[in-house]
């Protein structure tokens, strides 16, 4: 069902590039700057350091994939260059079809080669999915708890992405990646085994805004802001990794608005979304009321009625994301 959009939300104006330094405010902003009893803000700011360099250690970013975002990033690149360098890893370039053709980017006609995928997707598009299958590529090993959390992750990026586009919210910069990565760094921190999630009160992994509060009482940092400081050293989009550092810290991101604040609100609303469709995938009435009461539902200026008429859409988006990136 077409929802049309009657209005824009008012929200504050984007920040200067300059203003979104991913490390500052990280370090000033976030919570090292927050009273903690238990540690020091330099026991935290450490124990982050060195969990990072774990982390970027065990899963560096796939070369091929960084040298054809970088000719992607270049509007003036020859397509034949962008479809030389994926064909150093056939992976990603089936990966990328597989995506380009699930719901989420829906084409009129499928997609069969790069170039058709960049003709028609536009390269923004085809770099976010490169984006997607590097990275999403680096945890196929995942198992136990890393299993659901990955295809978590698969699914709140088609959600996010499906939210954004649905509702023409032009001003976010890189939905699908922020949902994609938002729980990146849940995913790093069982891989360093930093932290075993089988062993937190089972909300954690059953309820949004919980882990993150053991995760800080445990090791002094979360999982979002790992995944941001990941996420700047990938060299991915300051936005990106600020609206992924910031995603359980909703009231800051709303308060500096612009593209991060939209990019939290569109994660924590995809988010939700996912939790409830694994307990209900049929449209539960009562549940969309009360998600259009929640704070992201508002920020973004979704109603019931929109969210209703989505519903399908978003389910398929999620259902097919998972098969094209799991498979
Ligand atoms: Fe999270
Ligand atoms: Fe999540």
């Amino acid at each position: 069902m077409a929802v049309s959009k009657p209005h824009e939300p008012a929200r504050p104006p984007v920040l200067p590039a300059a203003e979104l330094r991913l490390s500052d405010s990280v370090r000033e902003q976030l919570w090292f700057g927050d009273e903690d009893p238990a540690r020091t803000a330099l026991e935290a700011s450490r124990s982050l350091a060195a969990a990072l360099s774990s982390a970027m250690g065990l899963k560096p970013f796939p070369a091929v994939a960084q040298r054809a975002i970088t000719l992607l990033s270049d509007p003036e690149t020859p397509l034949r260059k962008v479809r030389e360098a994926l064909e150093k890893d056939p992976a990603i370039t089936a990966g990328l079809l597989r995506i380009a053709n699930s719901a989420a980017y829906r084409p009129r006609q499928p997609l069969s080669s790069v170039e058709e995928a960049v003709q028609r997707l536009g390269s923004r598009h085809v770099l976010e999915i490169v984006t997607c299958v590097a990275a999403m590529g680096l945890f196929k090993d995942a198992k136990g708890v890393g299993l659901p959390l990955r295809d978590h992750c698969s699914r709140v990026g088609a959600l996010t992405r499906v939210l954004a586009a649905e509702w023409h919210q032009r001003t976010a910069d890189s939905p699908f990646l922020c949902g994609l990565l938002h729980d990146l760094g849940k995913l790093l921190l069982i891989q360093v085994s930093s932290i075993d999630y089988r062993t937190l009160d089972p909300k954690a992994l059953t309820q949004p805004d919980e882990a993150f509060v053991h995760e800080r009482a445990l090791l002094g940092y979360d999982h979002a802001v790992l995944g941001g400081h990941v996420l700047d050293a990938w060299k991915l989009p300051a936005s990106v990794a600020e609206v992924v550092a910031w995603h359980h810290q909703p009231g800051r991101a709303y308060e500096r608005g612009g593209e991060v604040g939209l990019g939290v609100s569109l994660v924590r609303l995809a988010n939700l979304i996912d939790y409830q469709m694994r307990r209900e995938p049929a449209v539960n009435e009562a549940f969309i009321a009360a998600l259009a009461q929640d704070g992201a539902a508002q920020y973004a200026g979704y109603s019931e009625a929109v969210l209703c008429a989505m519903w399908p859409k978003l389910k398929q988006a999620a259902d097919e994301m998972l098969s094209a990136i799991g498979s």
